[in-house]
């Protein structure tokens, strides 16, 4: 993989492919969930030509933590991450300084407005407030260093793949935003780079968040299965900061009498496990 450790270097890899690459936005600690998105993105580029190839970029974001210690302790793994973009079949490797990504700091030019999926719902929004205004900014400016024509997202954060679905649609030069789906352990917790901070036990405790999705996957209606998510996780001590089912594009609630099957929906759930934060979410349908 060719690494970029500026952004000279991918201005002159743009100049001498053209833009048009599928990129790969990630904050580095690259695991197996993150490989399948670049497999992914590299198929992509594969089956469309894309000039450039398949691009990662690999850059811990200071404006979407609204908590400075998970900033501080966030994982920091590059040459590792630079091998698995290598064994995923990615093209290049992006690692921008924060002064390239924000050359007039990062207080400068924060977005204008944010898309409905990143302030009404009442989920990540209201938890972690300020969080989307951080995302939408930098997704917004890799866009324009990198000029993919597609970026694929993870269903894990599925919040933020609706936010920047909507932004997408916003920006003069729309880039198709291709989902790719949650990769999950045996046990069936979700990959994430923050399971590294898990112990033993809490690991065994966090895989109440999938168990319970699967749970209130099987019951008829909203009601039913907000109720099954609550309880699996009360089972296993967690108290869910939300546990709910929402319309799946809008993520707003569904009357709690909403038959399984009758609209798009999804079941989400945001839960400390000791002092790890964890998402998860599947569909309900
Ligand atoms: O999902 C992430 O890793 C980050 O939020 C993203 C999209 C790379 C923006 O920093």
């Amino acid at each position: 993989v060719l690494h970029l450790a500026h952004a000279d270097a991918l201005a002159h890899y743009l100049t001498r492919h053209g833009p048009g690459c599928v990129l790969v936005p990630t904050m580095g600690a690259l695991h197996a969930g993150h490989a399948a998105l670049i497999r992914h993105a590299a198929n992509l580029a594969r089956d469309t030509a894309a000039p450039g190839g398949c691009v990662v970029t690999i850059f811990v974001n200071p404006t979407q933590f609204n908590d400075p210690a998970d900033l501080a302790r966030y994982p920091r793994t590059l040459d590792a991450d630079l091998q698995l973009c290598e064994h995923a079949g990615a093209a290049a490797a992006f690692s921008p300084s924060v002064d390239e990504v924000y050359p007039r700091g990062t207080a400068a030019n924060p977005p204008a407005s944010l898309p409905q999926a990143a302030t009404t719902p009442g989920l990540e929004d209201a938890h972690r407030p300020g969080h989307f205004a951080g995302v939408v900014q930098v997704v917004a400016r890799l866009f324009e260093l990198t000029r993919p024509a597609q970026a694929v997202f993870g269903e894990k954060d599925w919040q933020q793949l609706r936010v920047i679905d909507q932004m997408s649609a916003r920006l003069p030069s729309r880039v198709r935003i291709v989902p790719s789906p949650t990769v999950r352990e045996p046990s069936g917790l979700a990959m994430s780079s923050r399971n590294v901070f898990l112990s033993p036990p809490q690991r065994e405790q966090a895989q109440a968040l999938s168990r319970a999705l699967s749970a209130a996957a099987q019951q008829p209606t909203v009601a039913r299965a907000e109720a099954t998510l609550r309880d699996t996780l009360a089972h296993a001590a967690i108290t869910p900061e939300y546990a709910v089912v929402r319309d799946a594009a809008t993520l707003l609630p569904l009357p709690p009498q909403t038959p399984r099957g009758s609209v798009p929906a999804r079941a989400l759930i945001a839960a400390r496990v000791g002092a790890v934060r964890l998402i998860d979410n599947a569909p309900w349908a």
